[in-house]
């Protein structure tokens, strides 16, 4: 295991089933509706690939870039740094997450998406960490794959200050590794 690493909270294994699940349900549920599966970059790319791959309908992809952290605690600014090139009016669209956290950038995602006047807009998130919502946030992501406690997670795809994306697990930092 990479020297940083506390433990293990999501194996390989355990977040490869839930992966096989979500895109089962959203087969199922997006059969004949040809969604656009919108991924919010960076943190979800790992998620997005392996779940789209596990998805057996027609369907679009696209990637949007917003911005509101930097190291461990939100500054609650949120900031388009890549938008959209598919034109979602009356499209399906999904939102793909890789984490529900504080619920500020997803909820200025999700209104963002909304004004460009979907046909329908959900949201997946791998993780939600409903501990850390904040006031004022109500959005409730219709398809979670697991809730987790109040820690500071990292890999498969999730970062500290833009390192451990690359673990096929996920793990909570040390915390001797935030100090250095
Ligand atoms: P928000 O606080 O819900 O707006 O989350 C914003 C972003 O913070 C997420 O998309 C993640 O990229 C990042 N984030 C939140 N919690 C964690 C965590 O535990 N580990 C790594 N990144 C996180
Ligand atoms: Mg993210």
């Amino acid at each position: 295991m990479e020297k940083n690493i506390e433990k293990v909270l999501l194996s390989r294994e355990q977040i490869q089933a839930k992966v096989l699940e979500l895109a089962a349900t959203l087969s199922e549920e997006y059969a004949d509706k040809d969604p656009v599966f919108v991924g919010v970059l960076k943190g979800v790319v790992i998620f997005f690939a392996d779940m789209v791959r596990e998805i057996n309908i027609p369907c679009e992809i696209d990637f949007m870039c917003v911005s509101s952290y930097g190291g461990t605690s939100s500054t609650g600014n949120v900031m388009i740094k890549k938008d959209l090139s598919v034109d979602i009016k009356d499209r399906h669209v999904v939102i793909l997450e890789d984490i529900y956290d504080t619920g500020r950038s997803l909820d200025a995602t999700y209104r963002y998406l909304l004004s460009k006047e979907p046909a329908s807009l959900e949201i997946c998130t791998l993780l939600d960490k409903p501990e850390r919502r904040v006031d004022g946030i109500t959005l409730k992501p219709k398809y979670v794959g697991f809730t987790i406690p109040n820690e500071f997670v990292v890999g498969y795809g999730l970062d500290f200050n833009e390192h451990y994306r690359n673990l096929p697990y996920i793990g909570v930092l040390k915390p001797e590794a935030y100090q250095n």
